[in-house]
């Protein structure tokens, strides 16, 4: 894509989600609400969620094991890790570096977290395109991973119902054929908008001085914003990123979008005048997972035989900050 930077192949994408399964009618049991409420306003039918001592960095170890196995990689030759997660279970040390260490990544390879809610799997790629084309590093795992479901508010029934858990990773590398995977690729913030959706870390000042307001730690989110901001933003956004790739919307074989709600994503399958057949979706069985919900949706696809290897995909996404990226990309077969 840019001349001055080497090539980048996917390799290998994986994903993981917890068993536990809650439907729309097992929410009935905490708030007033609806089976038919939730599914017309959102199209989710069920999610998946953590259970017991069950977290992100187990999801995100299970699914990077997989993006590894595919890519034909062993954990040895990964030589950096960049984990987004919205907020992983611990702050430090960071996602990465806990699966670093359980995956027999070796014990001196970078590893750190980025932070773009559910934009993070594109800025991870971005972030990787950068040490990957500059020379820096040449074989990269990212992970996408959260558990949602321990940072919402069971208590509000107007953003519980839109999340779950789940993970997904991705090892992308240098394309020793010189053929670049990435056609195009962009990320954007506008923390101006910030209060749209947040999530406190909660804390107490020095008990010598006049106390703060302590926060929370559970997400709140104005929806109608949220989505008014994307729906003006997003299909706009993906027209640019398609030309930018020096393609037409016609020229590419599948939109894979974030999960988030059915009515965006149906927006933006409008706006490129795509058939069902090219725009995959399964918020219905796992809501909305963070950044993990592109990687799920794309090797879900291909399990499912929705998507055919060896074509193109739009990617995008949007989250909190806010922030929001896009990115068309060669599918190579054999990557899941
Ligand atoms: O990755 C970041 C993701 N976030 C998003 O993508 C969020 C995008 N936004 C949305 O998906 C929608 O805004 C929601 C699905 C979250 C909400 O839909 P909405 O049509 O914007 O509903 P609303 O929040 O404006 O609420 C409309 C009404 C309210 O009642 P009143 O005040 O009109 O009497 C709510 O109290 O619906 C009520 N309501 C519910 N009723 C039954 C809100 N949540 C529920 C519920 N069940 N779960």
């Amino acid at each position: 894509m840019s001349k001055n930077l080497k090539p980048l192949r996917i390799a290998g994408v994986g994903y993981s989600v917890p068993e536990t399964i809650v439907t729309n009618d097992d929410l009935t049991k905490l708030y007033e609400t609806s089976d038919e409420w939730i599914y017309t306003r959102t199209g989710i039918k069920e999610r998946r969620v953590v259970s017991g001592n069950q977290n992100a960095v187990d999801l995100g170890k299970e699914a990077a094991k997989k993006a590894i196995e595919k890519s034909g990689f062993k954990p040895e030759e990964i030589d950096c890790v960049i984990a987004a997660a919205s907020a992983p279970p611990q702050l430090y040390p960071a996602l990465a570096c806990n699966i670093q260490a359980r995956l027999g990544i070796p014990d001196f390879v970078p590893s750190f977290d980025l932070t773009a809610a559910c934009t993070g799997l594109i800025y991870a790629l971005q972030v990787a395109r950068g040490l990957i084309g500059s020379g820096l590093y040449k074989n990269i795992l990212l992970i996408a991973a959260d558990n949602n479901s321990r940072l919402v508010d069971w208590e509000d029934r107007g953003s519980s119902i839109l999340f779950g858990d789940g993970a997904g990773a991705m090892v992308v590398t240098e394309a020793e054929d010189g053929v670049d995977d990435i056609l195009s690729l962009d990320v954007r913030a506008d923390g101006s908008i910030g209060q749209y959706i947040y999530l406190d870390t909660p804390g107490k000042n020095c008990p010598l001085v006049e106390p703060c307001d302590e926060g929370d730690a559970k997400i709140h989110m104005a929806g109608r914003d949220v989505y008014k901001f994307v729906v003006t933003t997003l299909p706009k956004y993906v027209d640019k990123c398609i030309d930018e790739a020096g393609m037409t919307a016609a020229d590419i074989d599948y939109l894979i979008p974030h999960q988030a709600n059915q009515r965006i994503i149906e927006a933006l399958q409008q706006r490129l005048e795509y058939s069902d057949e090219k725009v995959i979706s399964n918020i219905k069985y796992y809501g909305n997972t963070s950044a993990a919900s592109i990687p799920i949706a794309l090797v879900e696809g291909v399990e499912q035989g929705k998507i055919k290897l060896g074509s193109t995909a739009i990617l995008c996404g949007f989250g909190a900050g806010m922030t929001w990226g896009a990115a068309v990309v060669r599918l190579r077969e054999g990557i899941c």
